[in-house]
């Protein structure tokens, strides 16, 4: 997943590791979410199968770090929050979703410069969802 092709730029997701990278990433983050007590509350908002749910969020991410734009192609003029449209986001849930992110990314051992990088950005929308900080 190292190589540019001869007309494109290297992007995240190629420096990432691609498909599996981002895979692992969205499976250890709903692991999380059902396996640690902290994220409780997160949890229960979702849907009891989270299947669905780590597909598309794998797919975003990989339309957000730069790979196949397929997530949106499938969802015309969808964006983070018409795709949040009647869940409410408090402070303590978005500070949930942001550390079990942050720990998954961690757990990914992926680049570590790219992977802090990440986890910043994601931790930063999700927080921003949630209205901490303002
Ligand atoms: C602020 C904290 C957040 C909370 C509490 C939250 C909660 C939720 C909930 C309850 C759902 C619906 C789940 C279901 O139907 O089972 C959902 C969907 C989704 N969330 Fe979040 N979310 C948060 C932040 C984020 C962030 C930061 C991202 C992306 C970086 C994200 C990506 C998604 C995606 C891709 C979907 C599915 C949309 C679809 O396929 O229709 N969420 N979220």
């Amino acid at each position: 997943m190292e190589q540019a092709t001869q007309n494109r730029p290297l992007t995240a997701y190629d420096r990432l590791g691609g498909q599996p990278v981002v895979r692992r990433i969205v499976d250890r983050f709903y692991d999380l979410m059902e396996a640690d007590p902290a994220y409780a509350e997160l949890r229960a908002m979702h849907a009891p199968d989270l299947t669905p749910m780590r597909a598309s969020l794998t797919g975003f991410l990989t339309a957000w770090l730069g790979g196949p734009r397929d997530w949106f192609e499938e969802r015309p003029g969808l964006c983070m929050m018409s795709a949040h449209r009647g869940v409410t986001m408090t402070e303590p849930t978005a500070r949930q979703w942001a550390d079990a992110m942050t720990r998954a990314v961690q757990d990914a051992e992926a680049d570590p410069e790219l992977a802090a990088k990440m986890a910043e950005a994601l931790a930063g929308m999700a927080l921003n969802m949630g209205g901490v900080g303002r």
